[in-house]
């Protein structure tokens, strides 16, 4: 939510900061705004409703020299999206400019304090009363910036990573957090670059260091003092630089037109950089690390709490129905935003199953902390290292996915699947439920995901072509049984999210209870009826929604000579364990979201309304 960059350096600051935002526009993009120090020593701040490129257009014809500055892409969420409301906010005696993401909660009685005292207020934002408070603190107090951010930290509540200029003193950027996500990277040079993950960071340097809640770092040239670091007490701390294994081109595009498209498409190298180490196919053995340090936890679990959102807790669910059938364990899946404040009864003997892509997800996060206070076992299944959640948790295990950019979770929720049935396999052999052969068949089954999913992805236009009948489409429901119940509700939120048409996740058998009254041929229906799950009863509840003249698409096993017969139309995967299917199938559901946005023009990557990562609640 929201995305800032900051650097200070040799080069100019301005173009730096631009590219910066370009790589964290995923983040939102409703307004933007940049902020730097030039030359001459004075404070220049340019801002736009829209994106980055409005941005651009705008700031380009302004002066723009300087070497320090700060930059912000927006997702609002206290203030319309407005030039006003967009960052940098600067402090009433314009000496100050500050880009937030995250929430000030008190930022009410702050704002309230701080009239009194005779400041006012352009915006509607809780950031904007944050730079306000600091540069009282700052008058206050009579010192530095850095001090005055410290000093401010102890009277905020709520999250927040903040980078800070202020014009007498230039050369110098501030930044601190607090349950945001926030990266330093440093320069062979000693250039300094902020950002909210590090993909703006990657093609300067792979030194990273990642701030710990309430630590403010003063960032400078080193012969200006270079990188300094305090605590929220104000004592020094020594950074930690960790050197980040991973290359910008990682991160961009690679001839796709969409960053959602390449991550479809890198999913059969995604399972295998997932396996890689885990799935020991001569061994005929899974190794998941965090399982082994802790056997004992997970196998005396008297239950798995999956704690998750959206795509994430659609993969929980996956796991529900193997952890029970296959592990023999009780499971509950649990949306983290109501889990946080429904006061859940948490057992010592629970282990807590946060599953998160970007691991800074805030409902997720804040599941975390009751799990830990009631003494339970906390387990990350995260695809970003060094993230909170990654942090936070008592073991964790990363999803190996590469970095998601696309708003839609595509390559993320496989390689969570895949963890999880690792996982479910480990537990399901060592307590016996899962038989020796049955392991073996589940790990010769799992080397072969990557060319089945090649497969699938082999048959795109087919699935183009099916695409292009829906774009006039106004509804549509997904519907499958057992496991495939989750990839209904993904299949549908995929095509929510990014070509706004509604449509609704079932379970096949819950049709005729209600939705059935929905069906006519221009509400289409996606059915997935693999031969893994009940395939008669699936069978049966097509030709009830043939019979209302409903148009019928069926996920099907290759090989099926049945459906093919009734339906309008059928994409096939290859057969696979009942456990793996999942991953196959949603593969078919993500192209189909994807081309259906793509015929109607939708912003695949950034769909409206949406952020990638939602470190607000
Ligand atoms: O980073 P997380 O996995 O914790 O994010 C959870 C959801 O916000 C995320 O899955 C969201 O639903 C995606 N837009 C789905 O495509």
């Amino acid at each position: 939510m929201c995305g800032i960059v900051g650097y200070v350096g040799r080069k100019e600051a301005y173009p730096v900061l631009i590219s910066g935002l370009k790589h964290l526009e995923y983040r939102g993009y409703d307004s933007a705004g940049v902020g730097i120090i030039g030359n001459d020593g004075s404070l220049r701040v340019y801002k736009v409703r829209g994106n980055v490129s409005r941005l651009k257009e705008t700031a380009d014809k302004r002066a723009h020299d300087g070497n320090a500055g700060i930059a912000h892409t927006r997702w609002a969420t206290h203030g319309a999206p407005n030039e006003t409301n967009a960052h940098p906010h600067l402090s009433q005696d314009g000496h100050i400019a500050l880009v937030h993401n995250g929430i000030i909660e008190n930022y009410i009685e702050l704002k309230r304090e701080l009239a009194g005292l005779g400041y006012g207020f352009k915006s509607e934002t809780d950031s904007e009363v944050l730079v306000q408070f600091i540069s009282y603190n700052r008058q206050k107090y009579r010192c530095t910036l850095a001090e005055a951010v410290r000093i401010s930290l102890h009277g905020v509540s709520g999250s927040f990573a903040i980078a800070v200029i202020d014009d007498r003193e230039p050369g110098c950027v501030v930044t601190a957090r607090r349950s945001c996500p926030l990266a330093v990277g440093i320069g062979t040079d000693g250039s300094c670059f902020i950002a909210s993950d590090i993909a703006p960071i990657l093609p300067h340097t792979k030194d990273v260091v990642y701030p710990d809640d309430d630590d403010v770092l003063r960032l400078s040239l080193p012969e200006k003092g270079g990188v300094e670091m305090m605590n929220i007490d104000g004592e020094r701390r020594e950074p930690t630089v960790t050197r980040v294994e991973m290359s910008a081109d990682q991160v961009e595009k690679d001839g796709y037109d969409h960053y959602m498209e390449k991550e479809i498409h890198q999913q059969p190298q995604v399972m295998r950089e997932c396996m890689a180490g885990r799935v020991l196919l001569g061994e005929d053995r899974i190794y998941l690390e965090a399982f082994e340090q802790n056997r004992e936890r997970f196998l005396n679990a008297s239950r798995i709490v999956i704690v998750a959102c959206g795509t994430s807790w659609h993969a929980g669910l996956v796991a529900r129905y193997a952890f029970e059938r296959y592990a023999n364990t009780p499971c509950e899946v649990e949306y983290a935003s109501e889990y946080r404040y429904r006061r859940p009864v948490i057992l010592p003997t629970d282990v807590v199953v946060v599953i998160s892509q970007s691991g800074e997800t805030a409902d997720s996060i804040a599941a975390i902390r009751p799990a830990k206070e009631a003494g339970a076992f906390v387990y990350g299944v995260c695809n970003v290292d060094n993230s909170t959640i990654v942090r936070m948790a008592d073991a964790y295990t990363l999803t190996k996915a590469g970095m998601e950019i696309g708003v839609a979770s595509t390559k993320a929720f496989t390689a969570q699947v895949l963890v999880l049935m690792m996982l479910v396999a480990e537990m399901g052999r060592a307590k016996g439920v899962m038989g020796g052969e049955e392991y073996r068949a589940l790990i010769n089954d799992m080397v072969q995901l990557p060319q089945h999913i090649d497969y699938i992805l082999s048959d795109e236009s087919a699935i183009r072509r099916f695409a292009a009948t829906l774009l006039p489409c106004r509804s549509m429901l997904y519907l499958g049984r057992g496991n495939q119940y989750p990839i209904a509700l993904e299949g549908a939120l995929k095509i929510k999210e990014i070509s706004y048409i509604h449509a609704e996740g079932y379970p096949t058998g819950e049709m005729k209870h209600g939705p059935i009254a929905l069906i006519e041929p221009e509400v289409p229906s996606v059915v997935i009826a693999t031969k893994c799950g009940e395939y008669e009863k699936t069978i049966s509840n097509i030709q009830e929604i043939m019979a209302r003249e409903g148009r019928i698409t069926a996920i099907a096993t290759k090989g099926d000579t049945v459906l093919e017969k009734m339906v309008d139309n059928v994409i096939y995967v290859p057969d696979i364990h009942p456990m793996l299917m999942p991953i196959l199938t949603v593969v078919p559901l993500q192209l189909l979201a994807y081309h259906v946005a793509v015929g109607k023009g939708c912003n695949v990557d950034q769909p409206r309304n949406l952020a990638k990562s939602v470190t607000v609640e």
